[in-house]
C-alpha cells in the first residue's frame, strides 16, 4: 500500500483528495496546509489528519502531492525529491525557469516518479480524438474563464494557456522556430489575457488565446490538417471530425462537395467520448507509473517543455508592453 500525503487542500488539493479515496492501491496518511479555517474544514469534513510542517508529513508518506500555489511549488517539489519521495505536482511545475530546470536534475539524480497535472492529457474529449490528429498545419486555441483570484500569483500564461501548450507539444514534435505575444494585464500584476502565434520547424502554425477575465468560460482547441478538421470542446466534452470519407467511416454522416475537379465525399464524425473523471485517472495512471517503474504520461520533462514555451511567451510579452 502506498501512502500519500497531500499538500495544500484549497480547491484543487479537495478534489485530489476525493480522488485518492478511490483509488484502492493507496492510503491518505494525512495533509498539510498553513491555513487554519481551511484545514479545520478538511479534518471535519474528510476525517484526515492535519500535520504541523510539510516535513513531518513527508518523512511518512511515499508519494508526495503537491496542490499548494505555484509559487510554492519548486521548495516542496525539492524537500520531497531529497527525501526520495516520488511526487505528483500541480501544473505548472514551477514558477521560474530556474526552478524547473533543478527539478529535472534532482529527479534525475533521486530516481523517483515524478509527474505534472497536465489533467486535460487524460480528458476524454482529447482521448477521443487523438487518433485523428496526425501533423496538424494549423491549430487553433481559446482558453476563456471569468476572473477568481486564486491562480493570480503567477500570469494566466503560466495558470491556462500552460495547459494548451502542453497538448500542442505533445502532438506537435518539432522545435519552436518563431514566437510572437501580446498581452495585457487588467486585473491582477501580471498579464490576464494573451494572445500568441508559435510557428514550429515542421511548419505548424499555433494560435492560442487565453483569458481569465472573460465574462464566459470556453475551452476550444481546432486542428487543421491536409485530410481533416478536428474539433474538440475540453469543457462540453464535445468532438467533430470533418474529413475525406474513408473506409473506416461507414456509418458516418457524408454529403458530397464538388471541387471542380470532380466530387469528393466528406464524412462527419463525433467520436465517442467516454464518461470519465480526468483527475482520478491520472491520479491512478501516476499510481500505475510507480507500480510498473514507467515514465509517468505527464513527467517532469513534459513540464518543463511546457514552461520553457510559457517563459519564451511571457518574455515576449514583457518586450512587447508600451512605455
Ligand atoms: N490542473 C488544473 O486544472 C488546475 C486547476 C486549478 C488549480 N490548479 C493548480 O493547483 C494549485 C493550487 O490551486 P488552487 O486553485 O487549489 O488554489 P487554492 O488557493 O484554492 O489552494 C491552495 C491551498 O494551498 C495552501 N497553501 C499555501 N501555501 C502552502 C504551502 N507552503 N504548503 C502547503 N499548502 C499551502 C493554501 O492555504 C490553500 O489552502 C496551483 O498550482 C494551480 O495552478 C490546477
Amino acid at each position: 500500500m502506498l501512502r500519500v500525503g497531500v499538500f495544500g487542500v484549497g480547491h484543487l488539493g479537495k478534489f485530489h483528495l476525493n480522488n485518492w479515496k478511490s483509488i484502492e492501491e493507496v492510503n491518505i496518511s494525512g495533509f498539510f496546509d498553513p491555513s487554519d479555517e481551511i484545514s479545520a474544514e478538511v479534518e471535519e469534513k474528510y476525517g484526515i489528519k492535519r500535520f504541523p510542517s510539510a516535513e513531518e508529513l513527508m518523512e511518512i508518506c511515499d508519494i508526495v502531492d503537491i496542490a499548494a500555489p505555484t509559487t510554492y511549488h519548486f521548495d516542496l517539489c525539492k524537500m520531497a525529491i531529497l527525501k526520495s519521495k516520488h511526487v505528483f505536482v500541480e501544473k505548472p511545475m514551477a514558477h521560474t525557469m530556474d526552478e524547473a530546470r533543478e527539478i529535472v536534475k534532482l529527479v534525475k539524480e533521486a530516481d523517483v516518479k515524478f509527474q505534472v497535472g497536465h489533467v486535460e492529457r487524460f480528458n476524454p474529449a482529447f482521448i477521443a480524438t487523438k487518433e485523428y490528429i496526425s501533423q496538424p498545419m494549423f491549430i487553433e486555441v481559446h482558453r476563456l474563464a471569468q476572473f477568481n483570484p486564486r491562480g493570480t500569483d503567477v500570469s494566466v500564461i503560466l495558470d491556462l494557456m500552460i495547459h494548451d501548450i502542453d497538448i500542442i507539444l505533445s502532438i506537435v514534435k518539432s522545435n519552436v522556430k518563431h514566437l510572437s505575444a501580446s498581452g495585457v494585464t487588467v486585473l491582477s500584476d501580471t498579464p490576464d489575457i494573451a494572445n500568441v502565434r508559435i510557428e514550429f520547424d515542421n511548419g505548424c502554425v499555433a494560435n492560442l488565446t487565453s483569458s481569465r477575465i472573460s465574462m464566459k468560460k470556453m475551452r476550444k482547441m481546432r486542428f487543421f490538417q491536409k485530410d481533416a478538421y478536428i474539433g474538440i470542446d475540453f469543457l462540453s466534452k464535445k468532438t467533430e471530425v470533418i474529413r475525406y470519407k474513408t473506409e473506416k467511416d461507414k456509418n458516418a454522416l457524408t454529403f458530397d462537395i464538388d471541387t471542380g475537379h470532380g466530387a469528393k465525399t466528406i464524412a462527419v464524425i463525433a467520436p465517442e467520448v467516454k464518461e470519465s473523471n480526468a483527475i482520478l485517472d491520472e491520479l491512478r495512471s501516476f499510481v500505475q507509473a510507480i507500480h510498473s517503474d514507467l515514465t509517468p504520461r505527464v513527467s517532469e520533462l513534459d513540464g518543463y517543455l511546457a514552461m520553457e514555451v510559457a517563459h519564451q511567451i511571457l518574455d515576449k510579452i514583457k518586450k512587447n508592453q508600451p512605455n
